[in-house]
């Protein structure tokens, strides 16, 4: 079948785009197209499509060396400009687009990038929190808004999803993705690639997603932002990388990569991970985009000579695109007429950006996301989509004597701060958010519960846009303000603290040594739970927290997150039992911050805390100060129903090769309530010709029962999921016995085994 293609009549000579048939296989079409439009190009156009500029509306990095707005023109107008960050108007992205288009030789179409990390304008929980919903559909439809209302604002490139592995709670960024284990990273990376670009890229409400950090920045040492990264080939291949391999797998547009130093060679100049494992081994066809100012940050790291250097280093390492620094712009030219870059490596840069803005429809219309769409931006539809992901999004961490759900009628006294923040649940990397346009939990609360809610500070927090403090001095010490909060408590049925972190806590260059609660919010919980026994968290945070006392001392704990737009109805939804929490957590909460990194998938050591050593004596793998365990377990969560697990069985004791199981487990809901229970499959490899992690998500399903439901839940095992890279070269399974377990967290499991031929 051919059919006919019409074209934008705006640009001067856009490719193929004049030809009026193209065969049925669109990618052969696009790829037609591409050869053409490159062919006409001279070495500085082709040099042009790789080079990203920064607006001027904001900088999510140092403020670089600004060009003066003519200049900025002139270079859009001679074609060398592929691609603008942060700029943020739609008025301004238009003007620029008509410069590139009308005004450039070629009249390229340019790609406007922005960091949509968890929404535009309406606010979605942050993605940690999505990934506590354990479901991939919360992702996508999350993204799904935030893509519809980005485009509508002239952007077709959306720095995100960020699927960094994040085992280290210390670690401002761990807001930004699914947590600590691959299997779970993976499926939640899917979703959110799908909702960015939907069905087809060309769509007008589809944008082009950009999956980063590539990779492993979120091992960055001991949690320092920015820091150096080393680990072995092991770490970085079984379990950095799988995120970023589904995200191609999923058609993923582009690829940014990092600012770490991975085992001595920064990312940027990474040709190992950029060029053997994404290009060649996964056969990813999109672009790589530096990060900003990552490559001349590579004269920094002590990696090369010169700012040249730099440039060339991590072009032929297979960063295509450059962000911000015009390192490219400057030097590539000259490097390729001195034979030190070839030509054939920039036709395959210039290539990867085109091919994407062919898929996106730039060339059958440039205007396409200029054009008003009847998107309303933070629409009823959006808001109840942010009201309902939030909820999914939430974990509920204790609940003791059934104190929650709550009743409307009690009389409730909220406390804390954060409670009457309508900016804090709005979350950080925010992008057009709207200050203070999120429902506290106050408002929620009052508006589900009606006269008899209350409020009383308590604590206090300050933030700015750019920092944080939680007041320490208070002008009264005696009172410490805690009086009012205090009095409240005493005549309340029950009390509902907020307790948490500001929003800017976390994010980009929010490290933090002390992962516990800041300022006075502790003394004011035990002061509180003195004189009501009764008492109710509500933590809103970026980060796992260690609130062992919390834990201890409240009546019940619900972890909301940074959860967006509708955080207030979503929480109040479920304090008073109007959606039952479903979500388990992505990562594990410590105890006291040195437990960290802290991640469930470890290995097991010589001495582990489960052989028969002497407790007694101290030569076992353990602190002398603190649990071993985690306070909460990665896939942890309760529910207000009550779910039962038994008969685990295996319709095989053996797994041949090429072959696969079924594992089958009874679920039970044991209660009055209806609910949904995210069923957890961990594999364990107890003995090999490598140490493997005491336990590995391999696969998980949410089950909705009824009250008194019980069904028989069945999975597929099959030799891949046993498999891992040894090495570079060697990805396979290993014949031998494996345990299998499975249950509501990564703790409380049934257990069962075969073997594998
Ligand atoms: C961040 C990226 C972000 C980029 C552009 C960098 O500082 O690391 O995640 O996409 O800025 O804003």
């Amino acid at each position: 079948m051919r059919k006919t293609v019409f074209c934008a009549t705006t640009a001067l000579v856009i490719g193929s785009c004049q030809q009026a048939e193209q065969p049925s296989d669109a990618k052969d079409f696009t790829e037609a197209r591409v050869d053409s439009l490159l062919s006409q190009m001279t070495l500085e156009e082709k040099v042009g499509q790789l080079n990203m500029y920064n607006g001027t509306w904001d900088f999510t990095g140092p403020v670089p060396e600004q060009a003066d707005a003519q200049e900025r023109e002139d270079q859009i107008r001679s074609g060398g400009v592929s691609a603008m960050l942060n700029v943020l108007t739609p008025e301004a992205i238009c003007a620029a687009q008509r410069m590139a288009v009308e005004q450039s030789r070629l009249g390229i179409p340019m790609l406007f990038g922005y960091d949509v990390i968890h929404g535009y304008k309406t606010m979605m929980p942050i993605p940690l929190g999505q990934a506590s919903s354990w479901d991939p559909t919360v992702a996508e439809r999350a993204n799904r808004v935030a893509a519809a209302e980005a485009t509508s604002e002239g952007l077709s490139l959306a720095f995100g999803p960020m699927v960094d592995i994040t085992p280290d709670a210390r670690w401002g960024r761990i807001m930004e993705g699914a947590g600590e284990d691959p299997f779970l990273a993976a499926r939640m990376a899917e979703g959110w690639v799908k909702g960015f670009q939907g069905a087809d890229l060309s769509e007008r409400h589809s944008i082009a997603a950009c999956a980063k950090h590539f990779a492993g920045y979120g091992f960055a040492e001991a949690g320092k932002e920015y820091n150096t990264t080393d680990m072995s080939d092991q770490t970085l291949l079984n379990v950095v990388l799988p995120p970023f391999h589904a995200a191609v797998d999923a058609g993923c547009a582009a690829i940014m990569n990092g600012f770490n130093d991975l085992n001595g060679v920064p990312v940027t100049a990474d040709a190992y991970i950029q060029r053997t494992q994404l290009k060649e081994a996964w056969g990813f066809d999109g672009f790589v985009l530096s990060d900003f100012n990552s490559v001349p940050e590579l004269v920094t790291h002590g990696y090369s000579a010169d700012m040249p250097e730099a440039g060339k280093a991590a072009f032929l390492a297979g960063s295509d695109m450059e962000m911000e620094s015009r390192l490219y712009e400057r030097h590539l030219l000259d490097q390729v007429r001195s034979g030190e870059v070839s030509e054939e490596l920039i036709d395959d840069a210039v290539r990867r950006v085109l091919r994407i803005k062919f898929r996106l429809g730039l060339f059958e219309n440039p205007y396409k996301y200029c054009e008003a769409e009847g998107i309303e931006i933070m629409s009823e539809a959006h808001l109840q989509e942010a009201r309902d992901l939030a909820r999914q999004s939430m974990v509920l961490l204790k609940n003791e004597a059934a104190t929650l759900p709550l009743q409307k009628d009690a009389s409730i006294g909220v406390i804390g701060r954060l409670a009457q923040s309508k900016d804090v649940p709005l979350g950080n990397w925010r992008a057009q958010a709207v200050e203070n346009s999120a429902v506290s939990l106050l408002e929620g609360i009052r508006v589900a519960a009606g006269s008899k809610v209350e409020f009383a500070e308590g604590y206090r927090i300050s933030a700015g846009r750019r920092s944080f403090i939680f007041d320490m001095e208070w002008a009264d010490p005696s009172e410490k303000g805690f009086g009012e909060a205090i009095q409240l408590a005493r005549r309340s049925d029950v009390v509902v603290m907020a307790l948490g972190e500001d929003c800017y806590q976390t994010g980009e260059g929010r490290s933090q040594t002390d992962v516990g609660l800041k300022g006075d919010q502790l003394e004011l919980f035990h002061a509180v739970r003195a004189v009501n026994p009764n008492v109710v968290v509500v933590l809103m945070n970026g980060r796992p927290l260690a609130v062992p006392d919390i834990q201890q001392h409240a009546s019940a704990i619900l972890e909301s997150w940074h959860a967006g737009s509708q955080a207030g109805h979503a929480i109040a939804d479920i304090l008073f039992g109007d959606h039952n929490p479903s979500g388990k957590l992505p990562v594990s909460f410590p105890h006291r911050t040195g437990q960290e990194p802290l991640y469930y998938n470890h290995k097991k050591t010589g001495r582990p805390v489960t052989n028969d050593f002497d407790k007694g004596l101290v030569f076992w793998a353990h602190y002398s100060d603190a649990p071993v365990e985690a306070l909460y377990p990665f896939g942890y969560g309760l529910s207000y129903s009550r779910f039962i697990y038994s008969e685990l069985e295996i319709n095989d004791s053996i797994l041949r090769s090429g072959d696969d199981l079924e594992v089958r487990v009874r679920l039970t809901n044991d209660s009055k309530v209806a609910g949904e229970e995210v069923i957890q499959l961990y594999i364990r490899d107890p003995y090999g010709s490598l140490t493997r992690p005491v336990k590995e998500l391999k696969a998980f399903q949410k089950i909705h029962l009824e009250a008194g439901e019980s069904q028989l839940v069945s999975f597929r095992l099959s030799e891949e999921d046993l498999a891992y890279h040894w090495s570079r070269e060697r990805f396979e399974a290993e014949p031998g016995r494996f345990e299998v377990y499975v249950g509501g967290n990564s703790r409380e499991v049934l257990q069962t085994a075969f073997t594998f031929r």
